[in-house]
């Protein structure tokens, strides 16, 4: 597979950029153009005040505030807050007039009508779970971009041909419950729902009972079979990098998703009294563990920089100063934009960690694979047309991050919209976009999410 995004890029957008015009397959889905009238009254309509306002509220929902000051939040997937989040959502697009409903995996989507209802959505959204040192744009910014977009329509009389509808997607950061995206995998039939069941967070309790829960305490809301093929899927959200912000730019076209996989390494070891057992009688699985990372740096030796490996976690056990490690389970993060990259050197982790050791054993478990996504032409020139239409600077980027959008790809034209974030952070208390940019980012949606539902 070809890298994702390189050739775009360095490639602008926007004023005077070339119309690039997809596959057979693709042409269709965003034929009918909305240049101005119904389109330019609903982009009107956006409310910065309205989305800014409604993004501090979702902060507080799980919020907390950083010896240093920064308002960040912690609100994990399948919980009290979760759920406190949802029921704010769903209350504002109730009164927006956009029906409700639930799926098996607990995706929630928001659904404005269509003037055909029996027409495939056009689909957008994102997430609502945090990162346990998380903040207050990472997901939610997408969600309710969306929403903004329904109220935009409601707000300006129009009634696109193709229902639109937003989704808040299930557990995508795998904060509590790792890998993340389970609710767009189980959507897009990329694994069965089963297949996370026994997940479980750091108290021990099991994914599928978490799901019941949230499931029965959501019994009042409308139930969806799980998965369709919408028309086309499109998710705003925070760059979480720091091109845009740099370069000046309002808008990024996300061109496609490095891709990402994860591992799980166990060493295993004997525990010894610390004091009395000589080195060379130990099986210290902190050695062992510290050789295996060694050598794992060599292998993803990258001099481009491209390459992302991260080792993020270490749990030791038991974890005393004055007893030999037993065991030590570490994490691996390893990320390319090439899969002929991704792949080889993914494979050859269990051989080098198994190489490494010294009198321990390892086993070596892959718990999440997301190959590079490459969007194709169809999504990223809806979006850049509407970038484009509204004078907002924009370029085409790849995404370093993974994102549900990534298993969409397989099952309908899909696309992403970036908005700058100060510094490129997230992932942390001091994330944050300007109202501003946040606002930019929510007419992009609402002009690109009408012109591939096929205007009014
Ligand atoms: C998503 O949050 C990621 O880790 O890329
Ligand atoms: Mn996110
Ligand atoms: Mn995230």
């Amino acid at each position: 597979m070809a890298r994702i995004g390189q050739a775009d890029a360095e490639r602008p957008v926007g004023k005077g950029a070339r119309m690039v015009h997809g596959p057979a397959e693709d042409r269709g889905v965003g034929d009918r153009r909305m240049a101005g009238g119904a389109a330019a009254d609903a982009v009107a309509a956006v409310s910065e005040g309205r989305l800014w306002d409604r993004l501090m509220a979702m902060a507080r929902i799980g919020g907390f505030t950083t010896e240093e000051g920064h308002e960040g939040v912690n609100r994990p997937c399948l919980t009290p807050l979760d759920r406190e989040a949802r029921r704010l959502l769903i209350g504002w697009a109730q009164a927006a007039g956009a029906s409700v409903s639930v799926d098996p995996a607990a995706n929630l989507f928001l659904r404005w009508e269509g003037a055909d209802p029996s027409l495939a959505p056009v689909l957008t959204g994102s997430h609502m779970d945090t990162q346990p040192q998380g903040g207050r744009f990472d997901g939610i910014y997408g969600v309710l971009a969306g929403l903004e977009a329904i109220e935009a329509m409601a707000a300006s009389g129009v009634r696109p041909q193709r229902p639109v509808e937003v989704v808040a997607w299930t557990n995508e950061e795998g904060g509590r419950f790792a890998p993340g995206c389970t609710g767009s995998m189980s959507f897009a039939g990329f694994k069965p729902m089963s297949a996370f069941d026994d997940l479980v967070d750091a108290e021990g309790v099991r994914y599928a009972d978490a799901l019941a829960a949230q499931l029965a305490e959501e019994a009042d809301l409308p139930r969806r079979p799980l998965g369709y093929v919408p028309h086309a899927y499109v998710e705003a959200h925070i760059e979480q990098g720091p091109r845009l912000e740099a370069e000046g730019q309002d808008i990024g076209v996300v061109t496609g998703i490095q891709g990402s996989r994860w591992f799980t390494v166990t060493v295993e070891g004997r525990t010894d009294h610390a004091g009395t057992t000589p080195l060379s009688l130990r099986k210290d699985a902190v050695q062992d563990a510290l050789r295996a990372i060694a050598a794992l740096n060599a292998l993803m030796h990258d001099p481009t920089d491209v390459l992302r490996f991260t080792v993020g976690s270490i749990a030791v056990e038991p974890g005393t100063s004055n007893s030999v490690a037993r065991r030590v389970v570490f994490t691996i993060d390893f990320r390319h934009p090439d899969e002929a990259v991704l792949r080889p050197r993914g494979d050859a982790i269990a051989g080098v960690v198994q190489a490494a050791l010294k009198a321990c054993t390892a086993r070596v478990h892959e718990r999440f694979t997301a190959w590079p996504a490459d969007f194709g032409p169809t999504v990223p020139e809806a979006v850049a047309r509407a970038a484009a239409s509204q004078g907002l600077k924009a370029i085409r980027l790849p995404s370093g991050a993974f994102h549900d959008a990534q298993f969409l790809v397989p099952v309908c034209p899909t696309g992403m919209i970036f908005i700058p974030c100060r510094g490129g952070v997230s992932h942390h208390p001091s994330e944050y976009a300007e109202p501003r940019a946040c606002a930019n980012g929510a007419r992009v949606l609402t002009e690109a999410v009408l012109e591939l539902a096929g205007g009014p």
